[in-house]
């Protein structure tokens, strides 16, 4: 299933949006100006729909309670509400989806945050409209989503599963490298990596090693002398690592094992493996991060190839990827792009104008195009302080 249109209101430092999306889109913006909050929006999905132990009280939780969440932009009306529009292409079930969640603080009582409408719709036809009478006479069930409910959504299960599905990645490598020094927690999802080792070692040997032996093959192409990737179990401790061997003045080179890998390699192996673990949306933040520029430019193409290789129709996995890459930019053609633009009543996210994509077809790469739109006026004066 795959996002084609995203409305918001008073969500974080937006006040209004409606955006389309495509296969892969990528998200440009100043620093500040919302892509992290706007990947929020399918992480905030994700755990209401997640089956064990989800809900959307737990996704206010996450985010410190609506007060937080809803926008200090919010005028009269402060509802925070969500509506995404859907596609599902065979092998699935062809259907537009339109699913609606509002919520708002109940001001008075117990203060608990009420859904105040929750809507699926199934190619234009209503299949679920809250609150329905059994809300009205009982307030307690507005806490909770019929999304969450399996006893309750039986009629989208397939759009529950879809927001469910859905990936994060931000991936740090010091914490996957220094993990055990740093004795971190791994958080819920693994949004930074940190149990890439483990997920990886989880995996049936058959898939892993496929999944593994695309990785080494685009390693080969980007990362100067690497020659092999495998994924080894230490004998005395038990714990599983990746080594790679890179092509080396002695005969058979010499096998590195994770924490001696160069960053960028790292960060590299977290996004292919990603881009090959699940078929929900992923959300990429940044994957830019500590590759060299030439790697960067690839990265659109490999986010392609590594997709199209998959057994499953697995073109029909979605991307959205935030960035501040000139090169990445450049380089997502045929892409959707999406650029924010703060105000002092919030950002605002709009498509390129007319204008700009003509420009575009007219030879200009989207960086040239684009970037210097989301450039804050006041950037000359960085640096110069007296
Ligand atoms: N409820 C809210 N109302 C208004 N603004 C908010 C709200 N919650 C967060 N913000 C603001 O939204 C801004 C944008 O944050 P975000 O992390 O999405 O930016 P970003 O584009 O990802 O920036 P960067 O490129 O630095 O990662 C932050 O300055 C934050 O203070
Ligand atoms: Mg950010």
């Amino acid at each position: 299933m795959q996002i084609v249109r995203l409305k918001l209101k008073n969500w974080r430092n937006f006040r209004e949006v409606d955006i389309p999306l495509g296969p892969r889109t990528v998200v440009i913006g100043a620093n500040a100006s919302g892509k992290s909050n706007l990947l929020d929006v399918f992480r905030f999905l994700r755990t209401v729909a997640q089956k064990d132990g989800g809900g959307v009280q737990k996704a206010l939780r996450e985010r410190d309670g609506l007060v937080k969440l809803r926008s200090l932009h919010a005028r009269r009306d402060p509802e925070v509400r969500i509506e995404v529009e859907l596609r599902a292409a065979p092998p699935e079930e062809p259907h537009v989806w339109r699913y609606v969640l509002a919520l708002r603080s109940e001001g008075t009582g117990q203060q608990r945050v009420l859904v105040a409408e929750e809507r699926v719709e199934r190619d234009g036809v209503p299949i679920l409209e809250r609150p329905d009478a059994a809300d009205r006479k009982d307030k307690e069930r507005l806490t909770q989503t019929h999304l969450e409910q399996i006893g309750s959504n039986g009629d989208f299960r397939a759009l529950a599963e879809s927001f469910a599905a859905t990936t994060y990645l931000h991936l740090v490598p010091q914490l996957l490298k220094h993990g055990d020094e740093i004795a971190t927690r791994i958080p819920e999802n693994d949004p930074f990596g940190q149990g890439l080792l483990q997920r990886i070692a989880k995996t049936p040997r058959q898939t892993r090693d496929a999944r593994l032996k695309r990785i080494q093959k685009a390693l080969a192409d980007a990362v100067p002398l690497f020659s092999e990737l495998r994924f080894e179990q230490d004998a005395v401790t038990g714990l599983w690592h990746l080594e790679a061997r890179f092509t080396h003045w002695r005969t058979h080179g010499a096998w590195q094992r994770e924490n001696q890998f160069s960053d960028g390699t790292l960060r590299l192996i977290g996004l292919l493996w990603a881009l090959q673990e699940g078929d929900g949306l992923l959300l990429l933040e940044e994957p830019e991060l500590s590759l060299n520029d030439g790697i960067v430019a690839r990265v659109p193409l490999l986010i392609d190839r590594v997709l199209r290789s998959r057994k499953r129709a697995a073109t029909s996995r979605q991307v959205l990827v935030s960035t501040h890459s000139e090169t990445l930019l450049a380089h997502s053609q045929g892409d959707a792009l999406l650029l924010i633009e703060p105000s002092a009543n919030g950002s605002t996210i709009r498509p390129p104008t007319a204008e700009e994509a003509e420009q575009m077809q007219h030879g200009l790469n989207p960086a040239e195009v684009l970037l210097p739109k989301t450039r804050p006026d006041s950037l000359d004066q960085l640096g110069l302080w007296e």
